[in-house]
């Protein structure tokens, strides 16, 4: 997806079908964005290829309402547009921690939350420190890196130790979430985009379900699998169906967003060296700098809520029943809250991005990810003086990840990053 076009573009809006996945691919959802903003904050887009109209929210203040209110918008029936069919009921309904609503939510999320507060990932800190060294080592060298090729593995290095999840299987998981969300990609796709996700789900499901049979339930350990194996709802503990819909859930959230953030990084190093080497010689701006990297990433473009009763949402009456999609890309743009919000700052106060969301489903990872990420962007400053892009970004085709499919970059190494140790020599 395009991230840096001027903000207005005429729409159609008749014609607009915001599922299309190459739309992301090619064009600019910016410029669609920021009209939809100013013209039609709430939406209703039909799709008019026969897969049922959903609502559009795209305006920052209206984002946060509908995420905020599970009693009205409820997650229950699915939070992604992708490929679902919005007629149909949702499979993982209430057993699968983002397709809940509390208090069923709470009892699936809280013992996740207590593996995953600061205290708890902090013991991670040095061996990601030294997964993100090994990562950007090979651009020492001054030879061209495909980063976004990269960066794929970044967060199966850290969400896969954490989950207890086994190394040789990582880049297999890393290709399968992937094809999930891009299965109308060339480059991701096996087929029909339904037979990509089937076949994603099919092995990410196998490979889940090795992982959860492997573990005794008297001890099973204290990775994330391990926590999930151990938890009760109100029925008794976990079936193997909800295991692994929830290991699922964990895996996907980190795979698909972290690396675009990382690719968002090393995009604006390049084009706003001045503002890195700020960062670079006054650490106090380093957690600014990253959130406004994550605001301008914005991976997760959407999220999906139905409405449980009739609600008017800026004016629009929206019946019981209905798809309401919130764009966070969008609201991280929206003149209304940012100010001059195609200004790349990291300096920016406040910043208030939704880029993980907002209310009960927050996301449980962003933690691990804002760590492993100012981890990066530490190392980065640390390994290199500037980076230049070298041919031209190919983005993602997928309407729910703002992602990078390929991009080549050349860094300049500091003079004195040769002592900089792999992590076989640690
Ligand atoms: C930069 C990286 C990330 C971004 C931008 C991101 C974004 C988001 C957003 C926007 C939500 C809210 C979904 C909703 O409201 O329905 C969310 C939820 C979630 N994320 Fe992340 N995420 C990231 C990293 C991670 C990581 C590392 C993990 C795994 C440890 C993860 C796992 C999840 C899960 C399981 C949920 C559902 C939480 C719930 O339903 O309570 N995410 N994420």
């Amino acid at each position: 997806m395009l991230l840096s076009r001027p903000p207005y573009a005429p729409v159609e809006f008749e014609h607009l079908n915001l599922l299309d996945s190459a739309y992301y691919a090619f064009a600019d959802p910016h410029a669609l964005w920021a009209t939809l903003r100013e013209e039609r904050p709430v939406h209703l887009c039909d799709p008019g290829d026969g897969r049922e109209p959903f609502w559009v929210v795209t305006r920052y203040e209206d984002v946060t309402r509908v995420l905020k209110d599970h009693r009205i918008f409820s997650s229950r029936r699915g939070t992604m547009l992708c490929i679902v069919d919005l007629s149909m009921p949702d499979i993982a309904s209430d057993d699968m921690m983002p397709d809940s609503d509390p208090p069923r939510h709470r009892r699936l999320r809280e013992p996740l939350n207590r593996a995953l507060t600061p205290r708890a990932i902090a013991e991670h800190e040095s061996r990601v420190r030294d997964i993100v060294r090994s990562l950007l080592r090979p651009a020492l060298d001054g030879e061209p890196l495909d980063m976004a090729q990269a960066a794929l593995m970044f967060p199966m290095a850290f969400t896969g130790s954490i989950m207890g999840l086994p190394e040789e299987n990582w880049r297999r998981m890393s290709e399968l979430t992937t094809m999930t969300i891009a299965y109308d990609d060339p480059d991701y796709s096996i087929g029909s985009p339904q037979a990509t996700v089937r076949q994603a789900h099919h092995e990410l499901f196998a490979y889940f379900r090795d992982e959860v049979s492997r573990r005794s339930p008297s001890d099973p350990g204290t990775d994330l699998i391990g926590i999930l194996r151990s938890m009760d709802l109100d029925e008794g503990p976990l079936s193997e169906r909800q295991l692994m819909l929830n290991c699922y859930a964990l895996l996907l959230g980190a795979n698909v967003t972290t690396p675009h953030v990382v690719c968002t990084m090393i995009e604006m190093m390049g084009r706003h060296p001045e503002q890195f080497r700020k960062v670079r010689e006054n650490p106090s701006l380093r957690p600014g700098c990253l959130q406004e990297v994550l605001r301008w990433s914005s991976p997760a473009s959407h999220f999906m809520r139905y409405t449980t009763q009739e609600v008017t949402l800026r004016g629009q009456r929206i019946s019981a029943d209905q798809p309401v999609s919130v764009w966070l890309g969008s609201a991280n743009r929206d003149e209304r809250v940012f100010d001059d919000p195609f200004r790349f700052d990291v300096t920016r106060r406040p910043n208030r991005h939704v880029a993980f969301g907002v209310g009960p489903h927050y996301c449980i990872g962003a933690g691990l990810a804002n760590l492993a990420l100012r981890l990066f962007l530490d190392e980065l400053l640390e390994m290199f003086d500037g980076v230049e892009q070298v041919g031209e970004v190919r983005h993602l085709a997928s309407n729910f990840v703002a992602g990078v499919k390929n991009m080549n970059v050349r860094f300049t190494p500091r003079k004195d990053t040769d002592a900089v140790p792999t992590m076989e020599e640690r």
